[in-house]
């Protein structure tokens, strides 16, 4: 009989939910929180509560979506950690009451799994490469930046991340300071393609061995946009193109730079990215480039799969399901991945 995992993702500011069946992606349901945007960040208590209003439709549409009924689940996989603690806990309570009323197992997803997994989900029409064991997989989203190697789909291990701010947070808070809007990332990426990205140079981090660090960089830019509006107070409308794909190109200079290391050192080529940056085209072009030149196989994720979704993580539950994982009742959500 096929396995119909339902997924249900809650960490941070998207609610989503997936049926997969047998690997098959059916249906993948996501409301973003634009809540929000007014504040420049996510603020949690908002989040928690927008997930308590969304779960219910959300899940309900995933499973109309998917052609199925409630019965015919097999198994219910949720995100467990890492994340917001109240965020978790609304996605987190939502499987153990549908797990006790449709009288179905629940199994635990570590989010960050989810992300490495992404490329696993198949869809119907598409050609579905997936990455051969083992490979890299750089992972890099609003809270996190690591090099990944994922040895099968239940163990990776973590070669490599930041030791400050993640690369989305360098994002984020430079657009926020520089007055372009939340969140950064798409906007950045959206200016970066009009502007001369070799006309502003910044600081390169030295960090030592695969991990990285990001705020020193969002630090010397936030100096040099000061100094130069204090000279000149339209500097920033003048050069915002400019500034945006100077530095990021600094910041996939600094992503990269780790990545091929990674991939000497471990004479890995196969090579994956993840989570919310990985939608930057600046790096997913990179990526490519990096790869053609030195005999990578590089799988990028669709853009739908790159952010906070659900579908990955009913693949990466089923995973853990086929392995005879279960998670009990008394479950709790963990905010920190060290606590997983
Ligand atoms: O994985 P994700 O949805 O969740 C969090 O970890 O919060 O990632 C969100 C991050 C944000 O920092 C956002 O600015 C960034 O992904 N992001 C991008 C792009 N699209 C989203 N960063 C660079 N370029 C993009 N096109």
């Amino acid at each position: 009989m096929a396995d119909i995992i339902l997924g249900i993702e809650s960490s941070c500011d998207d609610t989503s939910a997936a049926v997969i069946r047998d690997g098959w992606l059916l249906s993948n349901v996501l409301a973003s929180q634009d809540v929000h945007k007014a504040y420049g960040g996510v603020i949690p208590e908002l989040a928690s509560r927008a997930h308590q209003l969304n779960i219910v439709p959300v899940v309900s549409q995933a499973i109309d979506r998917a052609g199925i009924t409630p019965e015919d689940i097999t198994a219910i996989a949720f995100t467990r950690g890492p994340g917001l603690m109240g965020s978790l806990l609304v996605g987190t309570s939502f499987a153990k009451a549908l797990s006790l009323a449709i009288d179905r197992p629940m199994v635990e997803v570590n989010h960050l799994q989810g992300h490495i997994l992404a490329n696993f989900v198949k869809q119907e029409g598409r050609e579905n490469l997936q990455p051969s064991f083992p490979y890299l997989c750089l992972l890099v989203s609003g809270g996190n930046s690591q090099i990944v190697k994922v040895t099968d789909p239940l163990h990776f291990e973590i070669l490599g991340q930041t030791i400050d701010d993640a690369v989305g947070e360098a994002f984020d808070k430079c657009s926020k300071m520089m007055g372009l809007g939340y969140p950064g990332g798409p906007v950045i990426d959206r200016l970066a393609k009009e502007g001369d990205p070799l006309r502003f140079k910044f600081a390169k981090p030295h960090v030592d061995g695969l991990d990285y660090s990001f705020s020193g960089i969002k630090t010397s830019l936030l100096y040099f946009v000061r100094d130069q509006i204090a000279l000149d107070p339209d500097f920033m409308e003048k050069n915002k193109a400019d500034i945006c794909a100077s530095f990021q190109k600094a910041l996939i200079d600094i992503l990269m730079d780790k990545l091929i290391k990674a991939a000497r050192q471990t004479g890995i080529k196969e090579i994956t990215i993840g989570g919310g940056v990985s939608a930057n085209s600046g790096l997913r072009a990179r990526i490519e480039e990096e790869g053609r030149k030195r005999g990578w196989k590089t799988y990028l994720p669709e853009f739908k799969f790159t952010t906070d979704n659900a579908a990955m993580i009913a693949i990466a539950g089923w995973y853990h399901y086929m392995n005879g994982e279960r998670s009990s009742l008394d479950v709790a959500p963990a905010s920190r991945a060290a606590e997983l």
